[in-house]
């Protein structure tokens, strides 16, 4: 495999996953914090409360990541840790925490890729309706402008948002995420909003006037493929595919919505809260995507599970995704296909050829641990998935493994551990798995090869 020059190795981390740290130097609630409170909605009713304690042990994961000898590291600002009420009084504190690392980072040769937004809205906002509502993009925009002005002078690359399909379908859709909510027009209004707010912060950090700075998003993108070649299969993936990745990528690349939104949702919303002028917001220039690659999703048509449509949830589009193909699977039950790495990458560009140029910006795997964290299947994961993202053509610029340690895995809790590095999480100790070991040499190379 050969990579081009300045080809960006990295590993990919959020604050809420690994910080902890929860109620320090004045850190409002987040709504994962009140989520995780909600009894059955965490596995083993985990919290973030202490996490992998990155918040306290920062510099030491800053020495792992200069061992593993990554050249970049994406990690996520805490929004209620700068803004403990979301908007109005600054936390200097939380501003304070975010400059020595990205000075410890750019101390060792690391590029930071901040991320603004991953998916913890501070509870104050969701108790004014959370991405519902419109005004928590302006807020979100406010927010931005904050931390750009803090840190623009030593951060270059600035992501909006991880995941907005996270975030509005699985947040306010499906509820399997915070706040838990099962709505139809909340969570399209959702949707809309994150975009806008996506558009709104680009703008008002540009307006900071800094110089060489990068904005962009990151979107998980899972290619749908029929389970058959049915008429009924094939537009059961065309809606999923219109849930999943065209929602966010064609207004933000495209400059409108699928219209298949309309059939899709057509009894469910009117759409009100679109207005004039907004797509023009959302679709600002980027320097700029990220996509994150899991999986692919296998898709057949089936019944909605509410007939009424006026009450349906809006993840709730008649498909069914549990019939996987025999494939080996990841212990979270991930069908391993890496093929879908190439697809996502090449549909990305196929659609919109003006596309920005790309980062992988998360891939990664959860195995249960054996006898001397000796990973193997992690590492054929992870390398199979870097040469599937090197086969495709577009102009693709990094890769970030997620993630540099186990951490707090949403919904599943501490059960699933993606790291390249184990953490106890009774002591907090850190141990590099083969994997780490691994990535290090693979990057050595790459770097000599190109
Ligand atoms: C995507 C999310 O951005 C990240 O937070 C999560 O841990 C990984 N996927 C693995 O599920």
């Amino acid at each position: 495999m050969s990579f081009p020059d300045g080809f960006r190795w990295g590993v990919a981390t959020s604050a809420f996953q690994i910080e902890g740290a929860a109620r320090l130097d004045g850190r409002g609630p987040s709504i994962w914090d009140t989520f995780a409170q909600v009894p059955g909605a965490v596995a083993s009713g985990d919290t973030g409360d202490v996490a992998a304690d990155h918040y306290h042990r920062w510099a030491e994961d800053i020495q792992l990541l200069a061992g593993l000898g990554v050249d970049a590291y994406r990690f996520s600002v805490s929004w209620s840790r700068i803004l403990p009420e979301g908007h109005g009084k600054v936390e200097q504190r939380g501003l304070d925490f975010y400059r020595r690392l990205v000075e410890a980072l750019l101390g060792k040769g690391i590029e930071p890729f901040l991320t603004l937004y991953h998916w913890d809205l501070p509870q104050a906002l969701e108790d004014e309706g959370g991405w519902r509502n419109r005004d928590t993009a302006h807020r979100f925009a406010d927010y931005a402008a904050i931390v750009h002005a803090e840190l623009g002078d030593v951060v270059r690359k600035w992501t909006t948002l991880n995941e907005p399909y996270c975030s509005s379908i699985v947040g306010y859709g499906e509820g399997r995420h915070a706040p838990g909510a099962r709505e139809g027009h909340g969570a399209l209004a959702a949707v809309h909003h994150l975009l806008l707010g996506h558009g709104l912060a680009v703008q008002s950090m540009r307006a900071n006037g800094l110089p060489e700075q990068e904005f962009g998003i990151v979107l998980n993108q899972s290619p749908a493929v029929p389970v058959t070649d049915s008429p009924a299969d094939v537009a059961a993936a065309n809606r999923q595919d219109v849930l999943l990745r065209r929602q966010f990528t064609d207004p933000l690349f495209g400059s409108a919505y699928p219209d298949e939104l309309t059939s899709m949702f057509g009894d469910i919303s009117d759409f009100s809260f679109r207005q004039d002028g907004d797509l023009e917001i959302i679709g600002q220039p980027l320097g700029y995507v990220g996509l994150n690659y899991y999986y692919r999703l296998h898709v057949a048509d089936a019944p909605h599970r509410e007939p009424d449509p006026a009450k349906r949830t809006a993840h709730d589009i008649g498909v069914d995704t549990t019939q996987l193909p025999d494939v080996p699977r990841t212990g979270m039950g991930w069908p391993v296909e890496p093929a879908g790495m190439t697809t996502a990458l090449a549909d990305l560009q196929a659609r919109h050829p003006a596309l920005p140029p790309v980062y992988v910006t998360e891939n990664g795997c959860v195995y249960p641990d054996v006898e001397g964290f000796e990973d193997t299947e992690r590492i054929s994961y992870l390398r199979d998935h870097i040469a599937a993202a090197q086969a495709a053509d577009v102009d693709l610029r990094g890769y970030f493994c997620w993630s540099l340690l186990d951490n707090f895995e949403w919904a599943h809790g501490y059960k699933h551990r993606f790291g390249l590095v184990h953490v106890d999480y009774q002591t907090l100790e850190r141990t590099p798995r083969a994997s780490f070991h691994w990535y290090r040499d693979f990057i050595t190379e790459a770097r000599q090869d190109s």
